[in-house]
Order: structure tokens, then sequence, then C-alpha cells
């Protein structure tokens, strides 16, 4: 330990409105700004939240109200500190809280004038606000005890034992000097509220679907769920525990789109409105949505795994280790769960996968007469085994009718490649080896295959087809046939 007795200091202390700016720069959403206010309302115990908003163009507000515990005047200054709580001290279990700087890193990100008004039990409604503009003038750290239409504000709370009320009254990055009747200001911000309310009936769905009501302009907003709990077809996984029980995984399989009705299958489609977008993990902490369908950078996002979502339940105290950043919207598996996640993901993924496989091969199954076309073929030759490229392969048939200049030279090389095969080494190979022999394109990318699959599908159908026989012939040719979950992604032009 040194000993700082003799040893000089000075105050360094962060100059007020530049850290404020630094603040409103973090990257919050509205809604993800909105959904970290609401974060400190359940913690508060609230069951009943209130959203509103009044368009006034520039002079629009937001207001968040709760019935939770609410605050008496030294709670509410401590609460209107930035850093009101150390990161590192212990939590109570269902805090949602995180880094004590919610409050005013979200509401700074779209304001920058708000109050929080607050009540708590056998206590006078208080009142303090942050204006960005009053700290640049004085320079200083300073709340006001001040906001427009300040009756009109107590209104909300006077009936409410207990509870407290943000308001955010100088949204400059939302409504910048736009004025009442600018239209299209006005629908702009409509569609804003529109996503702000989808998003919260996300984020927040596990504590809704448990009695909590969050209303948006008195009407109540109703949960979404992504794992359709309770629809038809869905399929369950068995739940994986990690760390004794305090990490869980559980992953999905939804139904597939033929067995949903038109209404499920947009349900399905989530506020981002796109089954895709709404593939992979669903990172929750505290029953509080944290990613909404990513594969947090251990898969991509592939349309054939459209069908699979996996539910991953953190507690509040592993938020390093999952590295949860201060807009609570990211999280990122810690490397030593990384095998064991990866390894579970993956086998949800091919179990959801199989969905389209069984369909694929039901269709082939329907046309099962049809011909098949093996890209090898094998001949005898004056008593001799040889292995030849089957000409009548659809992909060689159209390069070969297609290349009159280069047909000749084609033909030779791919004569040169049947002639010098090296069956022996591979024989060998297959006896003596203990690795398996790969499928076709297995381990690689596999563009080349979706799109000459695209491509012969597309000159089957204007060659007269019908689009089931088209997709048939296209699963009895190899190697397709080893991939009948991208049959579901054709696209009929
Ligand atoms: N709606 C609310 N009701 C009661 N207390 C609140 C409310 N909002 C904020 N607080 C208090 O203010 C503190 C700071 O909130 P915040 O800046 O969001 O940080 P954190 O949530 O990480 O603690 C909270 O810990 C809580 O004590
Ligand atoms: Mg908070």
């Amino acid at each position: 330990m040194i000993d700082y007795s003799n040893i000089p200091s000075t105050s360094a202390e962060p100059e007020a409105s530049s850290m404020i700016e630094t603040f409103r720069a973090i990257g919050y959403s509205i809604e993800t700004a909105i959904a970290d206010i609401i974060d400190n309302s359940i913690t508060a115990g609230a069951e009943n939240i209130w959203i509103d908003y009044d368009w006034k163009g520039s002079k629009t507000t937001l207001s968040i109200l709760d019935d939770g515990s609410g605050m008496n005047n030294e709670q509410l200054i401590q609460a209107m500190r930035p850093g009101s709580k150390n990161p590192l001290d212990e939590r109570n279990r269902d805090d949602l809280g995180r880094f004590g700087l919610g409050l005013k890193t979200a509401s700074f990100s779209q304001t920058r004038k708000f109050s929080v008004l607050s009540k708590a039990a056998d206590y006078k409604p208080v009142l303090w606000s942050w204006d960005l503009d009053y700290v640049n003038l004085e320079k200083a750290w300073k709340l006001i005890r001040y906001i427009p239409n300040e009756d009109q504000w107590l209104k909300k709370i006077e009936s409410l034992n207990n509870g407290t009320c943000v308001i955010w009254w100088d949204l400059d990055r939302l409504t910048k000097d736009a004025s009442e009747d600018n239209e299209a200001a006005k629908s702009k911000f409509l569609g804003i509220m529109d996503s702000v309310k989808s998003h919260l009936s996300m984020v927040f769905h596990r504590y809704m679907d448990a009695g909590l009501k969050i209303f948006f302009r008195d009407r109540e907003i109703k949960s979404w769920d992504p794992f359709m709990i309770g629809i038809d077809g869905l399929q369950t996984k068995p739940e994986t525990r990690l760390e004794r029980g305090s990490i869980r995984i559980k992953g999905f399989v939804l139904p597939h789109r033929s067995k949903l009705s038109a209404e499920q299958y947009n349900y399905g489609k989530g506020p981002k409105d796109s089954w895709t977008a709404h593939q992979g993990f669903y990172v929750y902490r505290n029953r509080r949505l944290l990613v909404a369908g990513d594969w947090l950078g251990l898969f991509k996002r592939e349309v054939h795994y459209d069908l699979c979502r996996v539910q991953i339940d953190l507690p509040n105290n592993f938020d390093g280790d999952w590295q949860i950043d201060i807009k609570k919207s990211i999280a990122r598996p810690p490397s030593i769960y990384r095998e064991q996640i990866l390894a579970l993901a993956k086998e949800i993924r091919n179990q959801a996968v199989e969905v389209y496989r069984h369909k694929g091969k039901v269709l082939k199954r329907k046309l099962a007469s049809d011909e098949y076309f093996p890209f090898w073929e094998e001949r005898a030759r004056h008593g001799k085994r040889f292995y030849k490229i089957n000409r009548k392969h659809p992909l060689l048939n159209e390069l070969l009718s297609k290349s009159d200049d280069l047909k000749k030279d084609i033909e030779k090389v791919i004569q040169f490649i049947e002639e010098t095969i090296p069956v022996p080494l591979i024989t060998l190979q297959e006896s003596e080896n203990e690795k398996p022999h790969g499928q076709p394109f297995e381990g690689i990318d596999h563009n080349a295959i979706k799109e000459t699959m695209q491509k012969l599908f597309n000159g089957f159908v204007s060659s007269g087809l019908s689009i089931e026989k088209a997709k048939a012939r296209i699963l009895n040719t190899e190697p397709y046939n080893f991939y009948p979950e991208y049959i579901e992604f054709l696209i009929n032009e």
C-alpha cells in the first residue's frame, strides 16, 4: 500500500456538461431507453406502469408513471446522482439495475431536460429535474426544482399512495424544432411510439405474463412470447443447467408455417416483423429480455434456421462475465461456457432444420418414380470397372448445352478427370482410415449449392415442369438430395 499522506494531490472533478454530453452518446434507442426506465419501476415493485405522451411538436412530453415504492426527497436526490450505486455492490436478487446510471443515461439519451416526481408512502410528492441548459450555465452538477405545468403532473401522482413519474420534456432528438402541426413529424413520432410499444411487449413479456400491467396511453400492452408456448406442434428441448443451475438454457423448435394459421404466423414474426430476424438466442437477466434473437456471434442467420429460438436465463450477478452493457442490450457468453452453449445450440438447430428436411423428403417420396441423377456412374469396360461423370446430370447438361465453342474442351477435361480418379487410393483410405468420409459440401460454404439449386429450379419451371415436380427433380439430383432443407426456400419468380 502506498503511503499517500505526503504525496501532493489536486481535485479533478468531471466537468458536468461535457460528462452529460458523453452520457448522451452512449447509443440508446428510444426503445431501450424506455425499457431501462421501466426496469427501475419493476425493481421498485410496481404492478402498474403507465406510459403517456402528448404530441406538441418540440414541446412534446413523454412520461412513465409507476405505482412502485416511490422515493422521499433524500432518496430522489440520490437517485438523480449519476453513479448512485456502485456496480460492484451486491444487488437484491430481483434488482434489474446495474450501474446506478440507467435513469440518467437513458433519459439524457432522449432529452435535454427531464424530471422525476416521486411519492413514498406517508410522504409528500417530491420533484427534481436535470436541465442540461442550467448545468451549462452553472457549470455544476445541480438539479432544479422546476417543470412546466407542475400542477398537471402533480395531479398524475396524487391519486397514488406511492409511485414515481419520470417525465421527459425536451425531447430534442425526436422532435427537434418540429411545430405541433407538422404532420410528417407527428406521424414519424407516432410510428416510433408504435415500435416502442412492440419492443416493450417483448422485453417484459415474462413480467407481463406474471401479472405486471403496462399501459400505453391507457391501453394495456399485450405481451409477445417469442416461443409461442402452448401452441400446437411446438417442440421443446429439456432444459440444460450450467453453473450449478443458475444458468438455464432451453431450446425451442417452432411449428412449421403449414401448421400455423395466418394470424399465428404473423404473430411469430414479432416486433422485428421477420422470422429470420427472430431466430437465435433470447438472453434474459432476471426474466427481463436483453438480447432478442441473435446468434451471439456463434452462427450466421440463415433462413433454414427460422424455426429455432433458444432461451438463456441468467441471474443478475453474472453481469461482468456476460459483458452486460450499460444499455442492457448486449450480452456475450463467457469463454468457459462457449463450447457447451455451442454444442447445445447445434443440437437444437439441427432439430429445427429437420422440420424442413422432413418436408423435402415427403415431397420426394410423393414423386418417387422420378428419374434419379447421380453425378458419378459405374461402368464396365473390357471386364473392368470405371467411373464416369453422368452427362445427363442437369448441371452438366446445362453447361454443355450452352458452351458451343468450349464443348469439346470441356468433354476432354471431364474425360481426364474420369480416367485419373484415384480409385485405389480412395478404396485404401476408406478401409483403413478411422475418419469417416464426409458428405458432399460438408463443412464448407453452401452458397454454390443454394445458387445452382435456384438456377436449376428456374430452368425446370420455365421448361414447363410444375413447381412440385421441379422440386422433386432437384431432390432426385446429386448433391441436392443431401440438402432437402433448402427446397423450402426456393423462390418462384
Ligand atoms: N421508478 C423508481 N421507483 C423507485 N426508485 C427508483 C425509481 N427509479 C430509480 N429509482 C432509484 O434510483 C436508483 C438509480 O436508478 P438508475 O440510475 O436507473 O440505476 P440502477 O437502476 O442501476 O440502480 C435506483 O437504484 C433506485 O433506488
Ligand atoms: Mg436502472
